[in-house]
């Protein structure tokens, strides 16, 4: 068990307000007198639900108890704290100012905070961190283009990137590309949820339509080879995060999920917690699965290596991180 825990990793692929552990789910709702009914929690490390859309769900009445800045940093640091302790050297997280601002903070209050928890996480632990802004589909293109725009015109030093998450079914690439487009033209770095719920034509017109560099899971393009070459010529990055695709029931199990054979013909894989205690996982966790369906330590540590370097870190902090890797 945890032959892993010497392995040096990174984690690109986590959304924030979901790393909330049930325990400080619980302090912020009495904090913030917010009323939980007690079926969203399934243990003491796990929140539960049934599908992908009561997930959502779920994941909407869980995140609501985060209502201020300093709930933001205790948030932040103690992630990285936790992931400090399992050798993670870098974090990149996707943030969501329309949680934020619907629960009255402002864009600039909830990044501060963010970003103060960082610089003293790498104070107290070494780990470095920078946040993506997600954009959330089933809010609509409306409210995706705004929180681009609003982005775009506010550069924050947290923040170094854009991603688009939420429901990818219902949600298609074509509804984003003006925002997409918008973002490029800016030079803005650019990752997307694709090839998680939906199959590889939209995992094509995601890369097509969206211009990322980077797919969020991206593990569907299995479902066809031609896709899995372009996506290694385009040198695009998968994000893949296999406990939650197993949780949230794509695939049965380690063995059945597309990763290592991703990884075996070329393409450049990481491997992510996600949403952690929704799927009962951690970043640790990820790599000691990982090493139990037979990466080696070397590639292991191979992937760590491409979540840094296809990372949004600006170039001289990504040099620092990575000699710290070799
Ligand atoms: N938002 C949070 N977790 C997500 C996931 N696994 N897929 C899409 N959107 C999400
Ligand atoms: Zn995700």
């Amino acid at each position: 068990m945890n032959s892993t825990l010497h392995i040096p990793k990174a984690e690109i692929h986590v959304h924030l307000e979901a790393t909330i552990t049930p325990s400080l789910c619980r302090k912020f709702a009495e904090r913030n007198k917010v009323k939980l009914s007690a079926d969203i929690f399934g243990s003491e490390y796990a929140y539960q639900w049934e599908d992908f859309y009561d997930f959502l769900k779920k994941y909407d009445i869980v995140t609501s108890v985060i209502h201020t800045p300093e709930d933001y940093y205790e948030l932040t640091y103690e992630y990285l704290k936790e992931c400090a302790s399992h050798k993670v050297l870098y974090v990149e997280a996707m943030v969501s100012s329309t949680h934020a601002k619907a629960k009255g903070m402002t864009y600039q209050s909830f990044l501060d905070s963010i970003q103060e928890a960082s610089l003293n996480a790498e104070r107290d632990f070494g780990i470095v961190s920078r946040y993506l802004m997600n954009g959330i589909r089933h809010l609509g293109p409306e409210s995706v283009q705004g929180t681009a725009e609003e982005v775009l015109k506010n550069p924050h030093p947290a923040l170094v990137g854009f991603g688009l998450a939420g429901d990818e079914l219902h949600f298609p690439p074509h509804l984003f590309s003006k925002t997409f487009d918008m973002l490029k033209e800016e030079n803005f770095p650019i990752t997307v949820h694709a090839g998680e719920w939906d199959g590889p034509e939209n995992i094509r017109k995601a890369i097509n339509l969206l211009h990322p560099t980077r797919l969020g899971h991206g593990v569907r393009s299995i479902e066809d080879l031609e896709l899995v070459k372009e996506i290694i010529e385009k040198d695009i990055v998968l994000e893949t995060c296999p406990t939650s695709n197993i949780a949230t029931k794509i695939y049965e199990n380690y063995e059945n999920h597309p990763v290592k054979k991703l990884h075996e013909l070329g393409a450049k894989v990481t491997v992510n917690s996600d949403d952690p205690p929704f799927f009962n996982a951690t970043i640790q966790g990820e790599y000691e699965a990982m090493s139990n369906i037979g990466f080696t330590d070397d590639a292991l540590i191979s992937m760590t290596r491409n979540a840094i370097e296809y990372s949004f870190l600006d170039e001289q902090k990504k040099r620092e991180v990575l000699a710290k890797l070799n």
